[in-house]
């Protein structure tokens, strides 16, 4: 049985099941999906998902049970489906922010082994980088969990206590990095290029830039030492974007996404 519901089929629940069928970890048939408006799920029913707005029902028959609600809705879910888990055969994966495997198993009131997952929405192309913690799984269910993301991205396994800051870094991250490549994609307009042009080349630059360190392995500064002549023009555009605080800014926007993100189950 490798069976997997997703409790939660948003965002995340989504992109992570439509990943798992494209990189062929499972058929979508062995993937179901719910949400209590079950229309919304209507494209993925015709792909072959399994789509359900019975959340009790769904896990009957899921090795694996995902939740992926948002961490507000995530009590009442574990009220509903917590005595239909049955801790021998299953086990449950959380990738809802600031929800310890403590507080899954609380409800749940016994010994399911419970691990945590930190992807984001680059799994639907394979590409996630995904950090996964636990405080009572096995090592063959860390295997199990690990492969699981591994075929959707690349995976590293980290205390638990740093999870929400592998949110802010990752998660949260993704939207960063995307923004970066925006505001680029806008200074190439104002120096000529049309708007369409000027984010293809600041797409394909950024892939280059993150390619390069991992294919590479160097380090970022190694790698714009390389690029900054003496008096030139990269230094230049650096240098005016350390003075306007790039770095600083960075850096504080993912401090505060880790303060938000360990407050948003109890707060
Ligand atoms: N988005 C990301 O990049 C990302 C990355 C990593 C982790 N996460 C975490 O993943 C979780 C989901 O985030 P998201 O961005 O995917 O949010 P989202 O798009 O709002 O998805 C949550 C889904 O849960 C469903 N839902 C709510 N109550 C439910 C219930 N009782 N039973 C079944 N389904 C229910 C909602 O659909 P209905 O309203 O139709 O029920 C919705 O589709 C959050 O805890 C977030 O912290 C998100």
């Amino acid at each position: 049985m490798n069976k997997i519901t997703i409790i939660g089929s948003g965002n995340i629940g989504l992109s992570l099941a439509k990943g798992l069928a494209k990189k062929a970890y499972c058929r979508a048939e062995d993937i179901t999906l719910t949400r209590r408006n079950i229309k919304s799920l209507s494209e993925e029913a015709a792909k072959g998902f399994n789509v359900s707005d019975d959340n009790k029902l769904a896990i009957s028959d899921a090795r694996v049970i995902i939740l992926a609600v948002l961490p507000q809705q995530l009590k009442n879910v574990l009220e509903e489906i917590a005595p239909a888990i049955s801790p021998e055969k299953q086990m449950v994966v959380s990738v809802v922010s600031g929800v310890t495997c403590a507080d899954v198993r609380n409800k749940r009131g016994n010994n399911v082994q419970v691990i945590r997952a930190m992807p984001n929405t680059a799994i639907a192309i394979g590409q996630s980088m995904t950090c996964i913690a636990s405080d009572n799984a096995s090592d063959a269910q860390f295997e199990h969990v690990t492969q699981l993301f591994e075929t959707v991205g690349a995976v590293i396994t980290i205390n638990e206590d740093l999870m929400t800051a592998a949110t802010a870094l990752c998660a949260c991250g993704i939207a960063f990095f995307l923004r970066s490549i925006r505001a680029a994609s806008q200074g190439g307009v104002e120096i000529g290029f049309h708007a369409h042009d000027a984010l293809k080349m600041a797409v394909q630059t950024a892939k280059g830039a993150a390619d390069l360190l991992l294919q590479t392995q160097s380090h970022p500064e190694g790698e714009i030492d390389k690029v900054t002549s003496p008096k030139g023009c990269t230094i230049a555009g650096l240098n005016e974007m350390e003075h306007n605080g790039f770095s600083s800014a960075f850096i504080k926007g993912i401090k505060l996404s880790a303060l938000k993100a360990g407050g948003l189950y109890n707060d």
